[in-house]
């Protein structure tokens, strides 16, 4: 296998912090999901995290998966399920998804940190970078039509730092050879209730998602 220097084309894209370039490394070296699961399962780069965790989430590939929703991180009952979206928020990501048409167990859906951070803090910019190598090979194996990035954090990861929300949303982002929506997290949508913004723009999103997948058939 070749490995292109951090940053040049076919390279990997590499923040450089200490273990990101690792994580990229072991990362590609993974060939099928099978492998970059196990992989990741034993991961140990980001040292809280790893000591704080109960599981890995690695995330959720089904074959064949169309569209990829990147969230956040795993809270706590992603940490003790080992799954990504069983929440709160992954319960209301399960009825938005049957609203826009769209079958859950049909969908990737992984996050940019695939540990939980304490205390369901905010991802810390060195935890993004070490765990970037683990979603561009998630996304290269899954090789989906369309991604969603689910709030800021997932935002900012796929399409650099700076982007804002609003400002993204309802048009195609072509990233790396890459298709990316985005849209609201759901946490935000429960946090603003049933009438506010982040819901309905959820829902919006996901139905745009739907519709693009279906133009590009
Ligand atoms: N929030 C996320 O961003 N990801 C999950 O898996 C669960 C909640």
């Amino acid at each position: 296998m070749s490995v292109g220097r951090p940053g040049a084309p076919g390279g990997p894209r590499v923040r450089l912090v200490p273990g990101a370039l690792e994580v990229a490394l072991a990362a590609r070296r993974c060939t099928t999901w099978p492998e970059l699961a196990a992989a990741v399962r034993e991961c140990t780069a980001c040292a809280e995290l790893a000591a704080t965790r109960r599981q890995v989430v690695v995330g959720d590939a089904p074959a064949g998966a169309r569209l990829a929703l990147v969230g956040e991180a795993p809270g706590a009952e992603e940490d003790a399920a080992g799954r990504p979206f069983v929440g709160r928020a992954g319960k209301l990501l399960d009825e938005l998804l049957a609203a826009a048409g769209l079958d859950r167990d049909e969908v990737a859906v992984l996050n940019v940190l695939r540990c939980r951070p304490p205390a369901n803090r905010t991802p810390r910019p060195d935890e993004v970078a070490r765990c970037r190598g683990w979603l561009e090979r998630s996304l290269e194996l899954v090789r989906p039509d369309l991604v969603v990035a689910l709030g800021l954090t997932a935002a900012a990861t796929l399409l650099g730092r700076g982007t804002k929300l609003a400002d993204s949303r309802g048009r195609v982002h072509e990233v790396d050879g890459r298709r990316v929506l985005v849209s609201y997290h759901p946490s935000a949508a429960i946090r603003f209730g049933p009438a506010g913004q982040p819901r309905s723009a959820l829902a919006v999103d996901l139905r745009l998602a739907a519709t693009l997948l279906g133009e590009h058939r």
